[in-house]
């Protein structure tokens, strides 16, 4: 089978702990990973400036790349521009939306937590998968734009100050004493899940999308994908704020493998 091509895009370096869930399962997929660094955050964007965005930088990236498929890898995108993507574009989209429906399965206690963008946390997408899937839980939300930028300046220095994290949290976490499990509803979380379970061991299950969304994007391009055994390619890592390098790269290396930089305007 030939090398498929693969389109994931954030706001920012959130989407490349997908990226890894991805890489985890077929290393040699080849990864274009588009950073809209230009217009981040998208967290306190409305929808329709979402979708605006979005749908153009597709518009742009699409016809250059011919991916296979794309993987909108942030749930403040997701949760409100699917459909208009999917009915801009004829490959298959996979967003990644909160993971409330294992959440509510795994809790002992029945008290979830979800940390996302205020975003996310605000859209009626969250509160009908909660009414679907967790009406029979207890279900608190908490809204950080604070903790995405922690997550990106980890990415940037290699370092965190993990108090910081944790005060972000804590508004979330002090919610009740029995919350057990919190669903890390922005792509970002999962990049401080260190800082996270060090700072509430009293959380037993921290919930993300991430090998979700890896195993449908697997699913979706069919049965040769995971016996790839080669590509000559190297990932292409794309940000739209051309004045920002590609200044994550011991750790993107990491997430993202051996890339090659470009910038899209
Ligand atoms: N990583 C994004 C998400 O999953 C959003 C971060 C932001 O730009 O505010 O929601």
């Amino acid at each position: 089978m030939q090398n498929p091509s693969v389109l994931v895009l954030d706001s920012g370096i959130g989407g490349l702990s997908i990226t890894q869930e991805i890489r985890k399962l077929c290393p040699q997929l080849h990864i274009t990973y588009l950073a809209d660094l230009a217009a981040f955050p998208y967290g306190p964007k409305s929808g329709e400036q979402i979708v605006d965005r979005v749908v153009y930088l597709m518009e742009q990236l699409v016809p250059i790349i011919s991916p296979q498929l794309a993987v909108v890898a942030c749930n403040t995108a997701s949760t409100v521009a699917l459909p208009a993507i999917r009915q801009q574009f004829d490959i298959p989209v996979v967003g990644v939306v909160p993971a409330i429906k294992p959440a509510a399965k795994l809790t002992h206690t029945g008290v979830i937590g979800m940390l996302a963008t205020e975003g996310t946390v605000n859209r009626s997408y969250t509160h009908n998968l909660i009414k679907e899937f967790a009406h029979h839980r207890e279900v608190f939300l908490h809204g950080s734009a604070h903790l995405v930028l922690l997550a990106e300046e980890k990415l940037r220095s290699g370092q965190v100050d993990p108090e910081e994290v944790k005060r972000e949290a804590w508004p979330l976490i002090s919610k009740s004493q029995s919350m057990d499990t919190v669903v890390l509803a922005c792509t970002h979380f999962p990049l401080l899940r260190e800082e996270l379970i060090a700072g509430f061991p009293q959380i037993k299950f921290w919930v993300d999308s991430g090998n979700a969304i890896a195993r449908r994007v697997l699913d979706l391009l069919g049965e040769g994908a995971s016996q790839i055994t080669s590509g000559n390619k190297k990932n292409l890592f794309i940000n739209t704020a051309a004045t920002q390098a590609p200044y994550y790269k011991p750790l993107m290396l990491e997430l993202l493998g051996e890339f090659e930089y470009s910038s899209l305007k």
